[in-house]
């Protein structure tokens, strides 16, 4: 059966399609909504056998814990074991927006929806259907983003008919997210706080507030191959081939693309994704696409970038890597990550 997709009034949410949805959550169907990063594949946290229907349609492993979200930091602060300090002024600062915060968790909560870890992720989203749908449900929902494992991230509910519509009852749809990537996730659970996976709110932003060092750490690993979920090979991958571009391999891409051009045609189309004049009248890419200066439009349009060219057929995208400071330290990460 294909979703039901319901477009919501962002500015006031239709009480009923909220009631609607939150009575889906209670029975235990996943409801796909959105949140400022980018749209999320929902379940009631505190069902088990919802969550893991969420590892099902995603084809997700189960060793990669889910976030949860609530609606309040009260709301978080119930689903772990101690509220700490450091926790509350994070919350103070940035919530409700793109943090997740993991912290050890409270009893009640269901093995699958943290991996079997002690830990839990919480997130309070400040997207006014993310809030809206919190609200009438009235409990944590685990959501991770509404994607197939290893594919982009969804940042419009079009992006997720199209990986999961056959998977998932519900979708709200609340036009395209404006953060665009997913949010920083930052450990609580040790001495230092560390980021276990870089976001739109950067180290510094987090180092202000609590005035002290944040670390870089890995997000969880799997076992065995000792991968973390974050950091999976092929995640946030598109379907093509992607050549990172800088000033060093300038060179060598052009004599690639070149090459390629001279080549008997079939091999498909080639999609520049780029900030700088670099790759000007290079030969055989077909299609430019210019990319925002500031570091957060360019992370509202990159996922969006990326399901086009994977609609389209392109089989190399070249990408621009955006200068290497704080501000550009999440996109280089997906960047990077696409391009494995
Ligand atoms: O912006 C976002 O965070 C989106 C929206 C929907 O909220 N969600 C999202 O979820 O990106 P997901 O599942 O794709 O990524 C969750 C990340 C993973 O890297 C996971 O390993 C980490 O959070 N995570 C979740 N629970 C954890 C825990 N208990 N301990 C450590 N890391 C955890
Ligand atoms: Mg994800």
């Amino acid at each position: 059966m294909p979703a039901t997709v319901v477009r919501v009034d962002l500015l006031h949410p239709e009480p009923e399609i909220m009631a609607e949805a939150a009575n889906r959550l209670r029975r235990g169907e996943l409801v796909v909504f959105p949140t400022e990063t980018v749209y999320g594949l929902g379940a009631d946290a505190l069902n088990a056998d919802a969550v893991q229907r969420i590892y099902e349609a995603k084809g997700r492993p189960a060793w990669n814990p889910v976030i949860s979200h609530v609606a309040d930091t009260a709301a978080a602060a119930a689903l772990t074991r101690h509220w700490t300090e450091q926790a509350q002024r994070l919350a103070e600062a940035f919530w409700p927006g793109p943090l997740t915060m993991v912290l050890q968790r409270a009893h009640h909560i269901p093995d699958i929806s943290t991996a079997g870890l002690n830990a839990i992720a919480v997130r309070v989203p400040r997207h006014p259907v993310a809030l809206a749908l919190l609200r009438a449900f009235g409990g944590a929902v685990a959501a991770p983003s509404a994607n197939r494992f290893t594919q982009v991230s969804p940042t419009s509910a079009a992006h997720v008919v199209s990986a999961l519509g056959d998977r998932v009852e519900y979708i709200l749809d609340g036009g395209d997210c404006d953060v665009g990537i997913e949010s920083t996730v930052v450990d609580l659970t040790g001495n230092t706080p560390t980021i276990l996976r870089p976001g739109m709110i950067s180290a510094a932003q987090l180092s202000a507030v609590l005035g002290q060092t944040i670390a870089h750490g890995e997000a969880v690993a799997e076992p065995a191959r000792a991968l973390s979920p974050g950091t999976a090979q092929r995640h946030y991958a598109p379907r093509a081939d992607v050549w990172l571009l800088n000033a060093d391999n300038v060179q060598e891409i052009r004599d690639a693309l070149r090459l390629r051009a001279e080549s008997p045609p079939g091999a498909g189309p080639v999609t520049a994704i780029l900030q700088s004049a670099l790759l000007q009248d290079a030969p055989g890419v077909n299609t430019v696409v210019r990319m925002p200066d500031s570091a957060e439009l360019y992370a509202r349009a990159l996922y969006r970038e990326l399901h086009t060219a994977d609609a389209t057929g392109t089989a190399i995208l070249v990408i621009e890597v955006p200068p290497d400071t704080d501000e550009w330290k999440a996109i280089r990460d997906r960047l990077m990550r696409a391009s494995r």
